[in-house]
């Protein structure tokens, strides 16, 4: 079995996933959030600060937005100078924003504009390619349709979050169109969705036995031991409070080391702790006293009711 980390832009750049392996098991690899494809006389070398070279990079695989063969080509090009292996090409992006401009999950109706891009990523030399798509921009047979021209390329693994882009993230995953589109699929199949707990991995498991590697991206924030408990079956090592309080110390940490002013650094905790509390669901006061929080004192109090006091 193997588990992938999720690309959650905003939340588990690289500060983020640094301290995050620094504390936690139990993943085999991370798909970096995307990066926008672009021509490369055009970027600043800023525009791919999240992928440089360093402890986080190892297992890591950047992803790229885009839709343009000759911008994709280059950024990957770019990543291969940079010691990467491979790259994800993100067909999954709901946002309307994206989606509109035929990004994302807007390509998903579009198999010959994909099958082009593929073309393209596929010619960069010492680069695999994996594609992460969800069902169809807004009809879940979308993928069926595309499957075909994902067969024909060369990629290294196909990740489905079996959703369609107009739902966002509201209702529940399509299990059945997730099976649909896993009988077409030659390559590595990859599961992604609401894998919020062990039961519920165990549960897609029975349902889907012959799927190797699975990939867990909200739920894996929400709890950090989600991947140590899937792994050995429930316990994890050390007292989970503990661990909690130095993952979070290290982390909040670092982003005031490399972010200014208390408002980017609270901004990035508070949208950690959107998902971490989950985990303590007896503090809803204390949780709110945190996403209300204007000052790092303010934020520290109430982060030290919810993990005991802090050595700031
Ligand atoms: C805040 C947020 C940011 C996301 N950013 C990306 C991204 O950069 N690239 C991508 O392919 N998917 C992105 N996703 C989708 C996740 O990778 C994943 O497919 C989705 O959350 C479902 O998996 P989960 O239920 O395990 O979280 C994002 C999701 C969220 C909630």
């Amino acid at each position: 079995m193997i588990l992938y980390l999720a690309p959650l832009h905003g939340v588990t750049n690289r500060v983020f996933r640094e301290a995050y392996f620094r504390h936690f098991g139990g993943f085999d690899g991370a798909v970096a959030p995307f990066i926008l494809a672009v021509r490369v006389a055009k970027a600043k070398p800023q525009h791919f600060k999240d992928l440089l070279p360093g402890p986080g990079a190892e297992g890591l695989e950047p992803q790229l937005l885009g839709n343009e063969p000759l911008a994709f080509a280059e950024t990957a090009r770019v990543l291969s100078e940079l010691g990467y292996r491979d790259v994800d090409l993100n067909l999954g992006c709901p946002y309307p924003m994206v989606a509109n401009k035929q990004r994302g999950s807007g390509l998903l109706p579009f198999p010959e504009r994909v099958g082009a891009l593929l073309d393209a990523a596929c010619a960069v030399p010492g680069i695999r390619v994996s594609v992460k798509l969800r069902l169809g921009r807004s009809d879940p047979r979308d993928i069926l349709a595309l499957m075909p021209v994902l067969n024909e390329h060369p990629l290294s693994r196909v990740i489905v979050h079996p959703r369609v882009g107009t739902q966002m993230y509201r209702g529940v995953v399509d299990l059945d169109g997730f099976a649909r589109a896993a009988a077409l699929c030659r390559h590595e199949l990859v599961y992604n969705g609401d894998i919020f707990s062990r039961a519920a991995f165990e549960a897609l498991r029975a349902r889907f036995p012959a799927i190797e590697a699975w990939m867990i991206g909200r739920g894996a924030v929400s709890n950090p031991f989600l991947a140590e408990e899937i792994g050995t079956g429930g316990a994890v090592r050390g007292d989970r409070i503990e661990r909690l309080r130095a993952w979070h110390e290290d982390l909040y940490r670092s982003y005031r080391d490399v972010l200014c002013g208390p408002a980017h650094p609270l901004d990035k905790m508070k949208e950690v702790w959107s998902y971490l509390g989950a985990s303590f669901p007896g503090k809803a006061r204390q949780l709110e006293r945190v996403a209300r929080a204007k000052t790092l004192a303010a934020y520290e109090g109430a982060v030290s009711e919810i993990l005991g006091v802090m050595d700031c």
